[in-house]
């Protein structure tokens, strides 16, 4: 058996009903309260998966739960905030008694410090303040969600990353959003190097400079444009790429 395997039925005529058997991935995602993240569980609900939105907020998040569980029956809605080790903590505990495993984490949440332009002033807390979201964020996350992601038979971690974190693309300014967005993608070499032989796969996406809050009205994508290449880094095959930095499913330099 693949992921959790989730049968349902079709008319076809008045006597006669097809089968259709559909696989399912159960996925979570961080910071799915508006942005990205929420077009992104949307999405993939809308696909058939089985999305787990998680936000640190509980007001936004149950606004968001009533405006889908009716139109979506696979969804769930957890509080979780990534900087906070009790809310990880609990997060994990609710979701391992209720989920066999996780088949995709979707490192969304993050943060755009604006503050400081210049490297040689910016001072240490505006650094550790997008540290700590963008970087250490994730990571704690994926360690604290590692055992159930080990249950998939093909488990995914997409960390939504930047081109502003590519040392590739370093251009000045935004030095602390720059400097974590980097951080996270060496996470991901480092997962990549430690849980590829696994089966699981990690990889960087960098989504565009998207028309969301952090991306402002200004900004060249849709998010509808946005989320393309995050769904499709939480629902590769089994024979899709891992280690990679990926911007709408095409590489992109580290
Ligand atoms: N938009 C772009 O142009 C762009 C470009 C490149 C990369 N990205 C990346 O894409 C991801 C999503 O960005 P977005 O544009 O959708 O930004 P957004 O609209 O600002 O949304 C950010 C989300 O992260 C959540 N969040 C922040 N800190 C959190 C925490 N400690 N715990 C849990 N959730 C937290 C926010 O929750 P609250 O509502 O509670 O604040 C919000 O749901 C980020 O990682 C960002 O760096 C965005």
């Amino acid at each position: 058996m693949g992921y959790l395997q989730v049968k349902y039925f079709r008319k076809k005529s008045s006597s006669e009903k097809i089968q259709l058997a559909m696989e399912k991935r159960i996925i979570l995602i961080t910071g799915a309260n508006r942005g990205l993240g929420a077009a992104t569980g949307i999405k993939l609900a809308e696909q058939g998966h089985h999305v787990i939105f998680t936000a640190r907020n509980s007001h936004k998040l149950s606004t968001l739960k009533k405006q889908l569980s009716h139109k979506h029956s696979s969804v769930d809605f957890i509080p979780l905030d990534v900087r906070q080790p009790d809310s990880i903590i609990g997060a994990y505990q609710t979701i391992a008694s209720h989920y066999p495993q996780i088949d995709t984490l979707i490192n969304n949440a993050g943060i755009y410090t604006s503050g400081t332009v210049d490297i040689s002033t910016i001072n240490d807390q505006e650094i550790l303040e997008a540290f700590n979201t963008n970087t250490l964020g994730p990571l704690k996350i994926t360690q604290q969600f590692l055992p159930l992601i080990k249950k998939s038979p093909e488990g995914i971690i997409v960390n939504v990353s930047s081109g502003m974190g590519a040392l590739a693309e370093m251009d000045g300014g935004s030095p602390a959003y720059r400097i974590s967005k980097t951080a996270l993608n060496v996470t991901t070499k480092l997962l990549h190097h430690e849980l590829s032989w696994q089966g699981i796969k990690v990889n960087s996406v960098c989504p565009g400079w998207v028309r969301t809050e952090m991306g402002g009205p200004s900004a060249t994508l849709s998010i509808d444009e946005g989320i393309s290449g995050i769904i499709w880094a939480a629902t590769l095959q089994k024979d899709g790429p891992s280690g990679g930095f990926y911007r709408h499913g095409q590489p992109l330099p580290w």
